[in-house]
């Protein structure tokens, strides 16, 4: 069992081509493109056409690394799919993906920690590759947010281009409410294949994980409606009031990750006998372009030796990890041998580190 490690195979990454940036966003809420790229270095973000779920994103993200990997998707012997937004309450997204790839019935494990989903399946697929109970494993990280938009038909006529507007004042107000989250969120997929491989002394493959959960800080990212505290579940009173529709506190949300994002990632590498110059590259959440330059000066590391990619994307929640890492590997940042570190903070409060040799 000890010397058995997840090391990775291949990934491949899913994006809606729809592209939607700053200004078109501005025509239907309070907002403007200086107000968006100086507060969270945002310029663009894709969106679904409607009826795109997770799982079809998430399927595409899935043959694109087994492609990668140059894996047929029946050698696959376990799923696991980070998701907080599954094509419906449940069954959630896994067995829809191994569904979708025509896969033979394997285990197909959900998991939704939000913004840190894909770092905690990481360890998932550590655990299960080490253990022994899977030996080639999919991991996906996938998430659509507009299904959480509380946009109106001619809302998103305007935002499609499908109608220029102007928009009524009182529909340009109500979007406006929500102006602080709506702006950073896109939909994405990434994925990441892992076979079970011998230790031959190149040390490559995932080699550990520090993760955290706290639910003392669960107000200050939540959906407050859609949930088994209500009976029932979700009214006609609870969508006026935007219950379903999600409530940040921005602030606090910053300055934790700023902190507890260095921290997990700085602890994770010391464990190891590391210290952050022995780091070639660190793949952060990508929630705000301004955390992650923060979390990089505290941790001393050159600009090489970070990639962000939240500018094209905004914050695609589970997917953001997979697809940085995807492109940071596609520019040339993280080839075989690589030390990588993944750092992810989100709502839970969920957050931790975890490290790979590729
Ligand atoms: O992945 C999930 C985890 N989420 C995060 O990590 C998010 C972390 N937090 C952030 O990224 C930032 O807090 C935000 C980008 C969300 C907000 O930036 P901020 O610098 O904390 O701004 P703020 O919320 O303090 O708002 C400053 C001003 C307010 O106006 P007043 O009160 O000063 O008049 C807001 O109403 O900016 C206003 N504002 C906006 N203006 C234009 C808020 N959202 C917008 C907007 N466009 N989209």
């Amino acid at each position: 069992m000890s010397g058995v490690r997840a090391r990775f195979a291949g990934s491949g990454i899913a994006v809606p081509p729809r592209v939607i940036d700053n200004h078109r966003l501005a025509r239907i809420l309070d907002t403007g493109d200086s107000w968006i790229r100086e507060r969270s270095g945002i310029v663009e973000r894709r969106y679904v056409e409607a009826g795109v779920a997770s799982s079809d994103l998430g399927a595409e993200a899935a043959r694109a690394a087994l492609a990668a990997a140059r894996m047929e998707a029946d050698e696959i012997d376990y799923i696991v799919c980070a998701t907080m937004t599954p094509d419906q309450l449940f069954p959630g997204a896994g067995t829809m993906i191994q569904q979708k790839l025509g896969i033979r019935p394997i285990p197909a494990l959900d998991i939704r920690q939000q913004c840190a989903g894909f770092a905690y399946g990481l360890q998932v697929v550590d655990a299960l590759i080490r253990s022994g109970v899977a030996r080639h494993v999919l991991l996906v990280g996938v998430d659509v947010h507009t299904c959480l938009m509380p946009f109106s038909e001619r809302t998103w006529a305007v935002i499609e281009g499908r109608d220029e507007g102007p928009i009524s004042p009182a529909e340009f107000a109500w979007n406006s409410r929500f102006r602080n989250l709506l702006v950073l969120f896109g939909d994405g997929a990434g994925a990441m294949v892992f076979r079970a491989s011998e230790d031959d002394g190149s040390g490559r493959g995932i080699l550990g994980s520090k993760l955290y959960g706290d639910g003392n800080h669960k107000e200050i990212l939540t959906v407050p409606g859609l949930g088994s505290a209500r009976r029932p579940f979700v009214t006609a009173e609870q969508i006026a009031a935007a219950e379903t529709v999600p409530v940040m506190d921005g602030k606090k949300v910053f300055k934790l990750a700023v902190t507890l994002m260095p921290q997990a990632a700085t602890d994770l590498l010391a464990e190891h006998g590391y210290t952050t110059a022995d780091l070639d590259l660190l793949v952060m959440h990508q929630a705000n372009l301004r955390i992650n330059e923060a979390a990089q000066k505290a941790l001393g590391l050159p600009d090489e030796k970070v990639h962000n990619n939240i500018q094209k994307y905004g914050n695609t929640t589970s997917a953001t990890l997979p697809i940085c890492f995807h492109e940071a590997r596609e520019a040339g940042k993280a080839p075989e041998g690589a030390l990588v570190a993944f750092a992810a903070l989100g709502a839970g409060l969920h957050w931790g580190a975890v490290l790979l040799r590729v």
